[in-house]
């Protein structure tokens, strides 16, 4: 296992590029399985997450074939050999259940392992069921598997989430565009990567309108052909490379970054006096002051906090000049980088859903422990502001979203390594 070794203290100037949205690539690449013609997607992130779909798709009987060192991928279904998504691979990522209602929509039946709990949550699939049966299919939960089957194929349905759910959606939205009929979404997710899907979908010969609001209209076609689609920005790379200057100092541009891509998340870096500038490139993020201003988080779903980047905001809160609350309302226990902090100097106390932070003059480098994707950057950002070295174990948890954070940060003028366990 890798470990990645950072000396604080110094600021940031550079330009960092960001990659293919790691949660738009994931729903994409199982669309392959709506047609038996070539999907080709491009600004793939070369990512383990990305891998991982892939050996699972590679298990159903998909031709996977990554071109250009990764950054372009070309998927072909034409003939699906499987419809078991294995317990081994939904656990090591949850958004495998991503199969489901493509697999549904394409063969009639699907066998897919619960996720089981992560770190972060019990990530429950409850919302994905209720709104596939109200299609007509028959789901069962046997031996920890959803046991799915739409024999007669599914059918156009109005579909109310009780909780916009970005998987659910994604599921949804792929099982009807196939379906017999028209399908209404209400409550659906907004988040930027379901309009991603939704346009890719379009490019297939879907006929879907409203992605990207809270009611999508879908009418079902008899079949998608092939396209070529290029993999939206990484909104969460994204900011947590805006959070970088904001937390070492400096100032860096953000190659490909895009502010309608952020929601609240903007507000928030220039009610903490961090500067957002537009370029003719992306966006140029510069730390206004010494130090940054402590503000509350509330994390919601799209266009609100992203919880995604709850774990980076904290990180920042930490060196901030007062007292911030982060609350975080998606996931039940996402606070696991908390008592990391705690190691480094942080002043954070925690009650439930609660994280309250005291700003601290100077973070000290120690060694932490990552625990999950974004906890595991959150101690990173901290590193860059901590004074002397802090060593981030356990970095294969940072190796699923984000691509050569060492390198992006080195060129910026951190330093940082990453040293081979
Ligand atoms: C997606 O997960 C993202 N993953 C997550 O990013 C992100 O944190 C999350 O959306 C929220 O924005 C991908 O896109 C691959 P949800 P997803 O269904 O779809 C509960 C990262 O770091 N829920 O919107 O699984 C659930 O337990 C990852 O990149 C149910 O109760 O999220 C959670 O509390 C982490 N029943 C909340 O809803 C269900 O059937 C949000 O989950 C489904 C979800």
């Amino acid at each position: 296992m890798d470990r990645i070794v950072v000396q604080g203290g110094r600021p940031l100037s550079g330009t960092i590029p960001i990659a293919g949205a790691k949660n738009a690539c994931l729903p994409l690449m199982p669309a392959t399985l709506l047609t038996e013609e070539p999907l080709t997607l491009t600004n793939v992130p070369r990512l383990s997450d990305i891998v991982t779909m892939g050996r699972l798709l590679e298990s159903l009987g998909v031709e996977v074939s990554p071109m250009r060192d990764g950054k372009v991928m070309a998927l072909s279904s034409h003939a699906l050999t499987g419809h078991l998504a294995d317990y081994e691979i939904v656990r090591q990522m949850r958004a495998s259940n991503l199969v489901l209602g493509p697999l549904l929509a394409r063969a009639g039946h699907a066998v897919v392992s619960l996720p089981g709990g992560c770190a972060i949550g019990a990530r429950p699939m409850d919302i994905h069921v209720t709104a596939l049966e109200a299609m007509g299919a028959k789901i069962e939960l046997r031996d920890g598997y959803l046991h799915a089957a739409a024999p007669g194929g599914l059918k156009g349905a109005e579909i109310e989430l009780r909780f916009p759910s970005v998987g659910a959606t994604e599921n949804t939205l792929m099982a009807a565009a196939l379906a017999k009929g028209t399908t209404v979404i209400r409550n659906a997710a907004r988040e930027p990567e379901i309009r991603d899907l939704a346009d890719c979908l379009i490019k297939m010969g879907a006929d879907i309108e409203g992605a990207g609001t809270p009611e999508i209209v879908i009418s079902g076609v008899d079949r998608l052909h092939g396209a070529t689609h290029a993999v939206l920005p990484d909104r969460i790379e994204l900011g947590t490379y805006m959070l970088a200057p904001a937390i070492a100092g400096g100032s860096v541009e953000l190659i490909g970054g895009r502010l309608d891509l952020l929601g609240a998340f903007c507000e928030k870096l220039d009610a903490a006096e961090i500067d957002v500038v537009p370029t003719e490139n992306g966006l140029r993020v510069t730390r206004r002051n010494g130090r940054v201003a402590a503000v509350d988080v509330v994390t919601e779903v799209f266009p609100g906090f992203p919880t995604d980047l709850q774990a980076q905001m904290m990180a920042l809160m930490c060196t901030a000049d007062g007292v911030s609350v982060l609350e975080e309302r998606i996931f039940e226990n996402r606070f696991m980088h908390a008592p990391e902090l705690v190691r480094m100097g942080a002043q954070i106390e925690v009650h439930g859903g609660v994280a309250t932070v005291t700003g601290v003059e100077r973070l000290k480098g120690a060694p932490v422990m990552a625990t999950d994707l974004r906890a595991s950057v959150s101690l990173i950002l901290a590193g860059l502001a901590a004074e002397g070295e802090t060593v981030v174990h356990r970095v294969y948890h940072l190796d699923r979203g984000y691509e050569r954070v060492e390198e992006k940060l080195g060129a910026c003028g951190a330093q940082i390594e990453r040293v081979s366990e």
